[in-house]
């Protein structure tokens, strides 16, 4: 199994990333650590304790980390995941037990990491970087021991995919954009939270060849559609009625669909970012990840960050050799499967 560390905010696609890191079968979940991001950090811990209880997995280690960015105001996300950054059920269990340890997150991250032989364990990130930008400030080694990391942020607009994120911009001098940001027009909540450790993650020589980056111009292709959700309360062996655990998630979707249609006016349901990162190590078993996104221009993308203005949290790709990955397709059906078989396992747990 590869192992893997999970560093989040949960979020309502958070507790998806979850669910696929406890429960896929090729995966080991040493542990997870949470940030500051959808809600408060005291919050989006919770949660994760939340989310393991519910399924079944109270033995995984949570580990709080940053409540804020280096140099920056706090960003929450209470428009689209609630004030307690999981809205939208009451079958979400009180977590019983509290976190191993406060405010040490970096520490076990790297102990936990470095742990495992050289090139084999991940690092999946979907929340703001501000955890992990930290790690690698401050232990340097684990950027050439992991194998892979896996990060959900960022968005490329410029025709990258033909996602639509909403009509144009015109900025404070009369200039039209394209919208390509959930922030700002131009930013991604991950990357806009804390644009500076993004930065310093993406000019990391040691990180970037080894990095994949989802960004919303793949995961506003992969929407939790009503006909998703079904197959998601139903179980595709149409169990009745649904488990406590499927109707738990499905509420968690249904709140999700309502404030993505407020927010964004989009019908078709939202789009489950997160758990594509976790996906990423899954189909890097094959040895590459084409067998569920999509390559075959084999790119590769240095991401030059945005840190100061109206612009602040964008991220420009330019072609590069030895830059990120980021793929522009993923086999949908193949990914909800697996989200369906963890939901399965889980449910029997
Ligand atoms: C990202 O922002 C958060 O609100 C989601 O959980 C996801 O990680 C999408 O922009
Ligand atoms: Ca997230």
């Amino acid at each position: 199994r590869i192992p893997i560390w999970l560093d989040c905010d949960p979020g309502h696609d958070d507790a998806f990333a979850i669910l696929l890191a406890a429960y896929h079968e090729s995966l080991e979940l040493l542990g997870v650590s949470t940030v500051y991001g959808n809600a408060p950090l005291s919050k989006t811990t919770s949660n994760a304790l939340s989310v393991l209880k519910a399924v079944g997995k109270e033995s995984t280690f949570v580990y709080p980390g940053s409540w804020r960015p280096f140099s920056r105001h706090t960003k929450h996300a209470p428009d689209i995941h609630g004030e307690s950054g999981l809205d939208g059920t009451d079958l979400l269990p009180q977590p019983d037990r509290k976190p191993l340890r406060y405010c040490n997150a970096i520490k076990d991250m790297r102990d936990a990491l470095m742990s495992r032989p050289p090139h084999t364990a991940w690092l999946v990130a979907t929340g703001s970087l501000t955890n992990i930008a930290l790690m690698f400030a401050v232990f340097p080694e684990v950027a050439s021991h992991l194998k892979g990391l896996s990060i959900m942020g960022g968005a490329i607009g410029d025709g990258f995919t033909d996602v639509y994120m909403g009509p144009e911009y015109t900025d404070s001098v009369g200039r039209k954009h394209t919208r390509i940001g959930n922030t700002s027009p131009f930013a991604e909540f991950n990357i806009c939270c804390d644009p500076d450790a993004a930065r310093s993650i993406f000019t990391n020589p040691d990180l970037t060849p080894k990095t994949t980056l989802i960004t919303l111009d793949l995961t506003h292709q992969v929407c939790a559609t009503a006909e998703v959700r079904d197959m998601l309360l139903f179980s595709t062996v149409k169990q009745e009625p649904p488990t406590k655990l499927r109707r738990m998630f499905y509420e968690l979707l249904m709140f999700f669909a309502k404030t993505y249609e407020a927010v964004f006016g989009l019908k078709d349901g939202p789009p489950l970012h997160d758990p594509l990162a976790v996906a990423v190590v899954l189909a890097s078993m094959h040895g590459s990840l084409h067998s569920l996104f999509d390559d075959a221009k084999h790119e590769r993308w240095n991401i030059d960050v945005v840190t100061e203005g109206e612009q602040a949290g964008r991220t420009r790709a330019s072609p590069a050799s030895e830059g990120v990955f980021i793929p522009r397709s993923v086999e949908l059906k193949k990914f909800w499967d697996m989200i369906e078989d963890c939901m399965a396992k889980a449910d029997h747990a």
